[in-house]
């Protein structure tokens, strides 16, 4: 098939191109910077130079590739302060909601089979009822205050997505991404703040994470890109955990102290209520549909192995 990445020179992307190569399909390679199409041809992919935000580009970039597929992973994190979680995910928030739609239409006017996009399943779901949830369970209503745009945007980019009915829409609800070219890799911010000490326990750290290693994220979007269904899908790990449990585990994994404990109310000093919230009361995900539907299989089924690989 002919796959329109857009995001290809992100941290998903750089793992999913070469996968969707070496399955013998053809990949157009979405970036902005003419510097990053080196980068592109080096992982098997035609360039394409163009801007997510322009109409135009986006128009007629799409066009020329006249894909079968499009997978939208276009982000731009950065380095995030929790406390403004909502102001430094807003690029981000323009990306998943202004261009969602220009990706859409410009792929309703090629005919594309299926549009693959990223969405998030860290901090997603409704803070009731038990510790892991499944893609029926609803989303959180009531958002920390400093991350209300922010969730608006995933759901809007679900919505239209799941929306678009003249083609296979499939959202995947990615779990927290570590492993190469992530923020939680040797040498990245994460695992330092983690040695250094700097990432603190808050409260009970009860809030439940589901982790993904960057590569099975990756298996998974080509497994969606080859037979997906329209429809929602977790793709996390079989380990959800809590801050409790995972984080000392990975601090010992590190040759760390133990992670510092401190109360809520500091905890929100720092790190807001959004910081609060992921640390104390978020819920995790779990993989069944996945595996069921895209017999898909994360190769680092746990981070307990998966951090140290
Ligand atoms: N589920 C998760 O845990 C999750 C999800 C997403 C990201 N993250 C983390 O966030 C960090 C990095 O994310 P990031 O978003 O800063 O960077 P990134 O991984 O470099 O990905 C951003 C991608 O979007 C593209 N992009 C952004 N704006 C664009 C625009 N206007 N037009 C065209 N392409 C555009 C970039 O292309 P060019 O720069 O080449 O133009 C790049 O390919 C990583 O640590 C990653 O693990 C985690």
């Amino acid at each position: 098939m002919r796959v329109f990445v857009a995001g290809a020179t992100g941290a998903i992307g750089k793992q999913l191109v070469p996968r969707l190569v070496k399955a013998g399909h053809e990949v157009h390679g979405m970036t902005r910077s003419e510097s990053k199409q080196a980068m592109l041809h080096e992982l098997g992919a035609v360039a394409v130079v163009a801007d997510a935000l322009d109409p135009g580009e986006v128009a007629e970039s799409v066009g020329k590739a006249r894909p079968d597929v499009i997978v939208h992973q276009l982000t731009a994190i950065g380095s995030i302060d929790l406390r403004h979680l909502d102001r430094d995910f807003a690029m981000t928030n323009r990306l998943r909601t202004e261009g969602t739609d220009l990706l859409l239409s410009a792929g309703q006017a090629a005919g594309v089979r299926r549009f693959v996009a990223q969405s998030n399943c860290t901090w997603s779901y409704a803070r009731t009822g038990g510790p892991v949830k499944s893609e029926e369970d609803p989303l959180d209503p009531t958002p920390a205050r400093e991350m209300r745009e922010t969730a608006a945007a995933i759901r809007y980019l679900e919505k239209a997505v799941l929306g678009a009915l003249w083609t296979e829409g499939i959202v995947l609800r990615y779990g927290a991404f570590y492993g190469p070219g992530t923020s939680l890799a040797p040498g990245e911010e994460q695992f330092e703040a983690i040695r250094k000490r700097r990432f603190p326990l808050v409260g009970d750290g009860g809030g439940v994470w589901s982790f993904i290693h960057i590569a099975d994220a990756a298996e998974a979007t080509v497994a969606a890109v080859e037979h997906g269904h329209r429809g929602v899908y977790n793709i996390v790990d079989d380990d959800p955990a809590p801050v409790a449990e995972w984080l000392p585990a990975l601090a010992q994994k590190l040759g760390a102290r133990k992670p510092m404990r401190v109360p809520r109310f500091v905890g929100r000093m720092f790190a807001g209520e959004a910081g609060v919230v992921m640390m104390t009361d978020t819920r995790g995900a779990s993989n069944t549909r996945a595996k069921r539907e895209l017999a898909w299989r994360p190769a680092h089924p746990s981070w307990r192995d998966g951090f140290a690989a």
